[in-house]
């Protein structure tokens, strides 16, 4: 993985930095910082609890062996990182054999009602996923999916198509799961939704896609590894949070990540998350956005290009994709292609992000950051995912803010539990 940054930042910048980063690399090392309660996502590729691994990896080959569908059922953290790196890995199509479908993202009734009317008469199994267990959204889809699947095959036989991931010891979920006698992952007490896609979180849903999480976890452990250190020459994680905090405090509020693969766009809602609800308090931090090119250079471009100077861009560029197709010859050549014949659509893919690095960095001005990646396998993207967690840390602690709170989420659930006539509020 590379990353080139973008021009307004030079290594004097950099070295300006040194100070502080050094002070918070050992702070998140010590556990020393704000809402430091929440740190054990820093050491858990090499920590994680190996006995539940096992226990994840024979239940997913189960559920491969014995079921059609896994219904996916959380919402925030503990829904997107899995979402985003089943589509980055699978793709949007996927030729698996095992389908997985999220539910409990959303109070959409027509959302709902269509996954119900889908699931009716099929084999599927559920994998319900909340810390607190009282997430709104995540209940009311489980009561459903719940309800429908005892309906179908009984309740004896629901129990065991039934897996939990939550809290070791309390919250309702948990409560119902000992009651039940569900299978059970737990969701570390010391690890936030947003910092949980290497926990049973994302790792049972993924492995019962067939993803390989053992390299998901290899690839974490090797970030951990790299930017563990206060080196700002080579530690490519804490120089971008710095071109982060220096852009923000240069009048540049918003970042965009980009990226040119559609499969890849739940990545930059899942960095959406992590940066905005980590970062986004006290009247401060960086607005995260997201486009995916080259579909939005046809809507979206026109602003980046020469719209209000408000963004730069943290572009993930893939450069081998999974799949690829050659552009056929064609005698006619009446849509004027036959200049690309026999050329890959990854070489056409390239030359588009090229010349769109090109126009947003000379002709727009846009501060343009870009990581390279070679590859993007279980192994890379668990390299990812530690690596922009490591990087939300460092840049949220660089502007003096708890990156591991979300405060300002409660306002609109009392709001809403009112209207509702929930009891107490
Ligand atoms: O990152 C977070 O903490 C949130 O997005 C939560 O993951 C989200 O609200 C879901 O919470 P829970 O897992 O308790 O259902």
């Amino acid at each position: 993985m590379k990353l080139q940054l973008n021009n307004l930042i030079n290594e004097e910048i950099i070295r300006s930095y040194q100070k502080d980063v050094t002070r918070i690399n050992k702070m998140i090392d010590d556990k020393t910082g704000a809402g430091n309660d929440f740190l054990g996502w820093v050491d858990w590729p090499i920590d994680y609890d190996k006995a539940e691994l096992n226990k994840i990896l024979n239940d997913a080959k189960y559920v491969r062996e014995n079921f059609d569908i896994l219904v996916v059922c959380g919402i925030g953290g503990s829904y997107l990182g899995a979402r985003a790196a089943l589509e980055a890995l699978n793709g949007l199509k996927s030729p698996d054999k095992m389908e997985i479908i999220f539910m409990g993202q959303t109070f959409s009734p027509n959302y709902v009602a269509q996954v119900l009317n889908y699931l009716k008469g099929k084999k599927f199994a559920i994998n319900v996923i909340s810390k607190s267990g009282t997430t709104t959204e995540t209940s009311i889809s489980f009561r459903l999916l719940k309800e429908l699947l005892e309906s179908q095959v009984g309740k004896e036989a629901a129990r065991k198509a039934i897996y939990a991931t939550t809290d070791k010891e309390k919250g309702a979920l948990k409560t119902l799961c000992n009651k039940e006698g569900y299978a059970t992952y737990v969701l570390p007490g010391n690890i936030g939704g947003r910092f949980s896609v290497l926990t049973a979180v994302g790792l049972f849903p993924l492995a019962c896609a067939g993803i390989d999480i053992q390299a998901m976890l290899a690839g974490a452990a090797e970030a951990r590894e790299l930017y563990d250190n206060d080196d700002l020459k080579n530690n490519i994680c804490y120089r971008y949070a710095i071109t982060r905090d220096y852009l923000y405090r240069h009048n540049y509020p918003v970042e965009l990540y980009v990226t040119y693969e559609p499969q890849m766009s739940q990545i930059s809602e899942w960095l959406k998350q992590l940066f905005g609800e980590s970062e986004g308090k006290e009247k401060k931090a960086l607005f995260p956005a997201s486009v995916t090119f080259s579909t939005d250079l046809h809507s979206l471009g026109q602003f980046i290009q020469d719209g209000s100077p408000i963004m730069f861009e943290t572009i993930l560029n893939v450069i081998n994709p999974q799949l690829d197709v050659k552009i056929p010859h064609d005698d006619e050549d009446l849509d004027g292609l036959n200049y690309l014949q026999g050329k890959d659509l990854a070489f056409v893919n390239q030359k588009a992000f090229e010349g769109t690095l090109a126009a947003h960095t000379k002709d727009g001005g846009v501060p343009c950051n870009v990581f390279t990646i070679d590859k993007l396998d279980a192994k890379a993207l668990g390299h990812l995912f530690y690596l922009f967690m490591r990087a939300c840390a460092m840049s949220a602690y660089l502007l003096e803010i708890n990156p591991f709170n979300q405060p300002g989420v409660e306002i609109y659930k009392k709001n809403m539990f009112h209207l509702l006539g929930k009891k107490g509020y």
